[in-house]
């Protein structure tokens, strides 16, 4: 029987006419003024976007800390392509497809010895979310069934589902939303001490982290599954940990028995000039967990690498069926394996890794140079990012940060505000000259803010 065929659908993806914008209700966003004033963008190639008054916008924040080899990138189109014409779907419970098996392999040669076994998610903050299941999985396996509390940082980030959340540190986040998970306790923030416009790590010898040892002695360390934290912290403003303190967390957390999880969504993918951040520091926890520049954004996906002992206590130690009780019908989806696949091969082809690790001098004595401009109270930077804080207005905390941002729109530049933090994280791929641009344009507008 002949199949039908149905003429495809054109949705003009660079056309406004006709878009309505009352039935989007937008993420994380300032709904009622965004429908006032809407910014839209349409296209995007390279280092830019295109808005859709037809200007083009250097990206500075890699959309939104996820598009690391730049935009548009046609390798990584003509993979999603053929995955999407060979084979659409196919789930992964008790049945596979080669792709995400080939995914994992790859992804194992760039994460950290001993780190090989990967598990797909569609996002960070299901990455977290199965991370630290992952972690209480792991203490029952071993019958350790009392380990069940999560620590997690103040000011940390690990996305909006409910564990996330709950380890997460950010008030905003998390005041509306009562019901969190039960037994969870924080760490400090690593930016009570910290040294001002400090170029790169914080100074320090790691006796930060020994406030976990706080907890434990108020908690039992018997009580504890895991620790949570990002190597930099990334959305609650780029917060950089001082030399040693992610060091000590693993020697304080090994011996204790207590996993150490590193959330990479932000720091994976030669952000900080290398493939993670645990390779950056030199510090292997036990698990990582992934997103964003895993398909350059092109398809949403995450994962969670496990170290073989978490993931063969798991497997391994339990009864005869099913080991883990987790799963997404999207994990290892084989249009997003497929994005994947061609975008680790960008990365190793292009060697954007150490091309990010190579412009970061450039990058830091850039930013740095804001130093003297008005309202700026502090600069921080690390690898390909910098977190540039200005002082609130006085009743209106936040107000001058995004309002940088909006002017910076209009004038051709696309950064990113958190609070009154301004957080640039640009495409691996950056020039210098574009890198100068960035800076000027940011120089100018500060200048004339009041
Ligand atoms: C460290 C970290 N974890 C988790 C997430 C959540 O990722 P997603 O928005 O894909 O759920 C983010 C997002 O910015 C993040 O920075």
């Amino acid at each position: 029987m002949a199949t039908q065929t149905t003429q495809p659908a054109s949705f003009d993806v660079a056309s406004t006419a006709g878009v309505d914008l009352d039935h989007f209700w937008m993420p994380f966003t300032n709904n009622r003024y965004f429908k006032d004033n809407p910014r839209l963008l349409v296209a995007a190639e390279g280092m830019y976007y295109t808005s859709s008054d037809g200007r083009r916008l250097l990206d500075s924040t890699s959309g939104l800390w996820c598009v690391n080899a730049g935009h548009g990138r046609a390798a990584i189109g003509a993979a999603v392509a053929e995955a999407v014409g060979t084979l659409d779907f196919a789930p992964t419970f008790q049945l596979g497809h080669p792709l995400p098996f080939r995914l994992a392999s790859e992804l194992a040669k760039i994460m950290p010895a001993g780190l090989d076994r990967v598990f797909f998610t569609n996002s960070g903050s299901e990455s977290a979310d199965t991370a630290l299941k992952m972690a209480l999985a792991y203490h029952h396996a071993r019958g350790d069934q009392t380990r069940f509390r999560l620590i997690g940082r103040q000011r940390g980030y690990h996305g909006t589902n409910f564990g996330g959340l709950s380890v997460g540190g950010l008030g905003g986040n998390r005041r509306r939303f009562v019901s969190q998970v039960w037994g969870v306790d924080h760490l400090s923030h690593t930016q009570g001490q910290a040294v001002r416009f400090q170029r790169g790590l914080q100074p320090g010898n790691g006796a930060l982290a020994d406030e976990l040892e706080d907890l434990i002695a108020l908690h039992g360390a018997e009580t504890i599954a895991a620790v949570i934290v990002e190597p930099m912290a990334g959305s609650a403003g780029v917060l950089v940990p001082p030399q040693g303190y992610l060091q000590r967390l693993r020697e304080i957390t090994r011996k204790h028995g207590i996993l150490l999880i590193f959330d990479e969504v932000i720091t994976g993918f030669g952000r900080l000039g290398a493939a993670t951040g645990a390779e950056l520091f030199g510090v292997t926890p036990d698990i990582i967990t992934l997103a964003k520049g895993l398909t350059n954004a092109t398809v949403p996906m995450g994962a969670v690498v496990a170290s073989r002992e978490v993931h063969d206590a798991i497997v391994e130690g339990s009864p005869e069926g099913i080991e883990f009780y987790h799963g997404y019908t999207y994990s290892g989806h084989p249009v997003a394996a497929a994005a994947g696949l061609a975008t680790l091969q960008i990365y190793r082809e292009e060697g954007l890794f150490a091309r990010a690790g190579a412009m970061a001098a450039k990058w830091e004595e850039a930013v740095h140079s804001l130093a003297d401009c008005p309202h700026v109270v502090d600069i921080r930077n690390l690898g390909l990012v910098a977190g540039i804080e200005l002082a609130p207005r006085d009743g209106t905390p936040g107000a001058r940060a995004t309002e940088v941002f909006q002017k910076a729109f209009d004038r051709g530049l696309l950064i990113r505000a958190t609070g009154d933090i301004i957080a640039l994280s640009p495409p691996l791929i950056i020039s210098g000259d574009q890198i100068d641009e960035i800076v000027g344009t940011l120089r100018t507008l500060l200048k004339d803010l009041a």
